[in-house]
């Protein structure tokens, strides 16, 4: 049975978008009940009822809570603050906004999309890269950041050959700025022996660390992070830097990859990530006469997608423009936007955004002040 301690330490990922805090910090969780079945009761103190970020909470909330072993069932009451309850929330959030600074340079509005898998080399780099490009196509400001810290893939993927610098004043690193994307890559770093051995001393957390914080991110609808193969040490240092992550994961046709069910749900657990789905790649390949071949099988996405209950977001076929755009810097979904595959990236990420919409800008705060603004009374 999960414990209180687990509920509010899950908890602690669901950010409210507009006062860029998480919601047991800022005072917002009122109750957390445990049923000996399993049933999660939360109670949220909404700074206003008709709060428009009201329906974004509570579906964050179920998520991260239902990523938790145990969970059967979750259901949240909320309720509306009083005028004073609010007012010290507000002085609480001011206070501590000037006092702790931002320990990562990812904005709260940020999305953030971690792509990962059970297994090495079912598609991860060319799901994030093709991923982020629909999601740009699509008009949201996007960041991908490589977290492949030794493999990187993504500056040949994306033909990215800038060397990323540091601004002089705020010491933070640009990204560099491909097909409107904006990238970050170890590959974009190293440019000699000398400063490959000095960033492979460090701990990779560290290097993810440095990705995070030092790195000017500006704003974002989404950022997209492409993962390392293997589970462990990076998914837990994403998940304490960047408490909003949620996963997506990558796997083939093959079916009864039980194992890979079982690493996958594993590593969710162990870094409170939620699953957002699972993208099935390298599916059916279509010849010139249009027979379709299963050449590494079918079903499998689906299979793990039911495995561990969340939607399969759908089916990217294996198609050789993904190598070929892959090669030529040039991702299929940019290059071509009409090939097979690219419309499958499209779609997909099209499923994305439904599945977890952008923060939305329209917030309370925001609303009130421009409703001031427009009544032209002094605040
Ligand atoms: N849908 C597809 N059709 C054809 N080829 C593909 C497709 N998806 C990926 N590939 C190719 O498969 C290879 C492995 O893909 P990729 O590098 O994206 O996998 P990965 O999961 O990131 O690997 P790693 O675990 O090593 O990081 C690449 O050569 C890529 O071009
Ligand atoms: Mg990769």
């Amino acid at each position: 049975m999960p414990t209180e301690a687990q509920i509010t330490d899950a908890l602690r990922g669901v950010i409210d978008p507009e006062l860029g805090g998480n919601i047991v910090d800022l005072g917002m969780v009122s109750s957390v009940a445990v049923d000996p079945d399993g049933h999660v009761d939360v109670g949220i103190a909404l700074t206003i009822a008709e709060c428009p970020m009201r329906n974004q909470i509570e579906t964050d909330t179920t998520r991260k809570i239902k990523a938790i072993p145990g969970v059967t069932d979750v259901t949240i009451t909320t309720t509306a603050m009083t005028k004073s309850q609010r007012a010290e929330l507000m002085s609480g959030v001011r206070m501590r906004a000037r006092e702790e600074a931002e320990p990562t340079q990812v904005s709260p509005l940020t999305r953030v999309v971690a792509v990962s898998s059970g297994k090495g080399g079912v598609g991860k780099s060319s799901v994030s890269v093709n991923l982020a490009v629909a999601l740009q196509r699509q008009g949201f400001r996007v960041g991908l950041l490589d977290a492949d810290i030794w493999g990187f893939s993504i500056p040949r993927t994306l033909g990215a050959q800038a060397r990323l610098e540091a601004d002089a004043e705020t010491k933070l690193i640009e990204p560099a700025t491909v097909h409107g994307i904006r990238v970050v890559s170890t590959g974009l770093i190293i440019d000699s022996e000398e400063t490959a051995l000095m960033w492979r001393g460090l701990m990779l957390s560290k290097a993810l660390e440095q990705f995070l914080g030092q790195v000017a991110w500006g704003e974002l609808d989404y950022l997209v992070i492409d993962m390392p193969p293997g589970t462990g040490d990076i998914q837990m240092a994403l998940s304490r830097l960047l408490p909003q992550a949620e996963m997506v994961v990558v796997t083939t046709p093959q079916r009864a990859a039980q194992k890979v069910a079982i690493r996958v749900a594993d590593m969710a657990r162990r870094s409170y990530m939620p699953i957002i789905g699972v993208i099935e790649n390298m599916s059916g390949f279509t010849c010139e006469h249009g027979d379709v071949y299963d050449l590494f099988g079918s079903g499998g996405g689906g299979e793990l997608a039911s495995d561990l209950n969340v939607p399969l977001m759908g089916n990217v076929p294996l198609n050789p423009a993904v190598v070929g755009g892959g090669d030529d810097g040039v991702p299929v979904t940019a290059g071509h936007p009409e090939n097979p595959a690219a419309v499958a990236f499209t779609e997909i990420a099209a499923r994305l955004v439904e599945l977890l919409p952008p923060a939305a800008d329209e917030t309370c705060t925001g609303r009130i002040a421009k409703l001031l603004a427009d009544l032209d009374v002094p605040v």
